[in-house]
């Protein structure tokens, strides 16, 4: 029957499309739905066009999740070398850019590509564009509304992915999906996003749009059971609305409203040692000796910003006031007023909660034939390939025990 199928994986981004080629390639009859007029349009845009799809480094110490040890099983039997392997079937050009990320040499057209080919050779069935109106249980399985008609199939496999970048296609459907089944959710909120900062505090830094350096920034406690800190070594770029770069998009995944941010601008030195050092043979000013260190305008910005004269001469600050500008700049703890949101976030925080889903399967522990898989599941990785390697080492998991 046309409409009958083993499997319906919903959504056709990057794990669902890992998950029904799989499934298909393994002899089951599989449809791919997605309501996308455009096929996988986060793959299409990620890593500035060039896709970072792995980091050959990916462990479960890169992820987020109430669950820490959820993904340690699909991460262990699909990893980053496995999809590498199919990356080099493909004859996909690639290179290694930054701590073990790999990115394609020409376009991430090629992974997506890849993805179609891998589900056209196990044959599967695509309804796309697609709405999906909703999902019921029935005798045999499951029963899927959508406006090409009803499917019926024995299990389901929810790849909606999350909130992130409305505008091309992110719905709650999943989340949605998973409650009518009674599985919980953990709250959602935006990650690796920029923060945005305003108030009079701020404003000596506005102007500072566009300067980039290498910082070490922190959030919160990494010390103690249930810790939730992170720390970064990474680029921190300064913008129009408050602070982004790779630095503030890492820690803004473990940053919470109304706490600070603490931010090293010179992680390599102890700005208060160092100038209270030079205190007896430097005879510049204090503004002059700032900039052999750091950009000229950010230099300026920090004097401001902490009430220091840049033209006063080092020679003549005591030593209290040094110590003040070095923990100004080697430990600068700022309370963004938010984010970017769901608008600019590279990923969904929080999601399906693990503890209702099988860590070998993804199949729901109360539902019989329903998986979650990719970022609808609360796991959520670091930037830097670790959100595809997710997407695919699930989408496998999946695949393999439908
Ligand atoms: P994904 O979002 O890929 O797919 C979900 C699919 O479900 C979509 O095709 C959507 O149309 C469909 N869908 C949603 N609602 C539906 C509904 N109601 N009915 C039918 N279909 C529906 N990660 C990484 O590792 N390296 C990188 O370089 C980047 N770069 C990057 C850049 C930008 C700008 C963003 C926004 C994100 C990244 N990411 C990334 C993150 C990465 O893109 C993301 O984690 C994965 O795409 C998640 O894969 P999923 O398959 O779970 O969701």
């Amino acid at each position: 029957m046309a409409n009958q199928f083993d499997v319906a994986v919903i959504g056709a981004g990057a794990a669902g499309m890992m998950c029904a080629a799989v499934a298909a390639q393994g002899g089951k009859r599989v449809v791919l739905v997605d309501h996308a007029a455009k096929l996988a349009e986060k793959i299409r845009i990620s890593g500035g066009g060039r896709c970072n799809f792995t980091n050959v480094n990916a462990g479960p110490q890169h992820y987020l999740s109430n669950n820490p040890h959820f993904c340690r099983s699909a991460l262990s039997r699909y990893t980053a070398q496995d999809f590498l392997a199919l990356v080099k079937k493909y004859r996909i050009a690639h290179h290694e850019k930054h701590r073990g990320q790999l990115f394609c040499n020409d376009s991430a057209e090629q992974i997506i590509a890849m993805l179609r080919a891998e589900c056209d050779l196990g044959g599967v069935e695509w309804r796309m564009p697609c709405k999906v109106a909703g999902v019921r249980k029935t005798d045999g399985g499951f029963a899927i509304d959508t406006d090409a008609g009803e499917l019926l199939v024995g299990s389901v496999v929810v790849a909606t992915g999350g909130l992130s970048i409305p505008k091309i296609g992110a719905t709650d459907l999943g989340y949605r999906i998973a409650t009518q089944f009674d599985l919980k959710l953990i709250e959602t909120r935006p990650g690796l996003v920029p923060l945005t900062f305003d108030g009079p505090s701020w404003e000596p830094f506005v102007p500072l749009a566009g300067i980039a350096l290498e910082v070490e920034v922190s959030t919160g406690s990494s010390k103690g059971k249930g810790a939730r800190g992170g720390h970064f070594r990474e680029d921190l770029l300064f913008t129009h609305r408050g602070l982004s770069g790779p630095a503030i998009l890492q820690i803004s995944s473990y940053w919470q409203p109304g706490t600070p941010i603490v931010l090293n601008l010179l992680p390599e030195m102890d700005v208060a040692d160092t100038l209270i050092g030079l205190k007896k043979t430097e005879k510049k000013q204090l503004g002059n000796v700032l900039t052999q260190w750091l950009p000229a305008r950010l230099a300026e910005g920090l004097l401001a910003a902490n009430g220091f004269d840049a033209t006063a001469r080092l020679a003549d600050m005591a030593d209290a006031k040094l110590r003040a500008l070095g923990d100004a700049i080697n430990r600068w703890a700022i309370v963004p007023t938010g984010s970017e949101g769901y608008r600019k976030a590279e990923v969904t925080l929080g999601g399906v909660d693990t503890k209702g889903l099988s860590q070998q399967t993804m199949m729901a522990n109360n539902v019989t034939g329903l998986y979650f898989i990719g970022e609808t599941v609360d796991v959520t990785g670091w930037l830097g390939g670790y959100n595809f390697q997710w997407a695919w080492a699930s989408g496998v998991a999946a695949g393999l025990a439908v």
